[in-house]
């Protein structure tokens, strides 16, 4: 359940491609590009999003109300490093890893 403001901050998958959908409410993404430049996409239930291994983003709930999301990622989820957006540059602030931090 994503409590509404409530979000992951910018990240990246540790190398492993992944796919969400939404199951209830409404869920925001925000990716940045090659350049740094930030866009943002909201997603409806039902509505899927699949991902390479190379992206970084920032899932969050907007909304007035509470969400539901399903992810998968492949391979296994084993690390996620986050990163702050200054300026439209991005750098390293923390890595988390499955079966430590999670
Ligand atoms: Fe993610």
């Amino acid at each position: 359940m994503w409590t509404p403001g409530q979000g992951t901050g910018l990240h990246d998958h540790g190398g492993s491609s992944g796919c969400f959908t939404v199951l209830r409410g409404s869920i925001w993404e925000t990716t940045v590009d090659a350049e740094g430049m930030l866009t943002e996409r909201r997603y409806e239930v039902g509505e899927a999003r699949s991902f390479a291994e190379d992206v970084i983003h920032d899932v969050h709930n907007e909304g007035s109300a509470g969400a539901v999301t399903l992810h998968l990622y492949r391979p296994e989820l084993a690390a996620m490093t986050h990163y702050a957006h200054d300026g439209g540059v991005l750098s390293q602030t923390v890595t988390r890893r499955a079966g430590r931090d999670w």
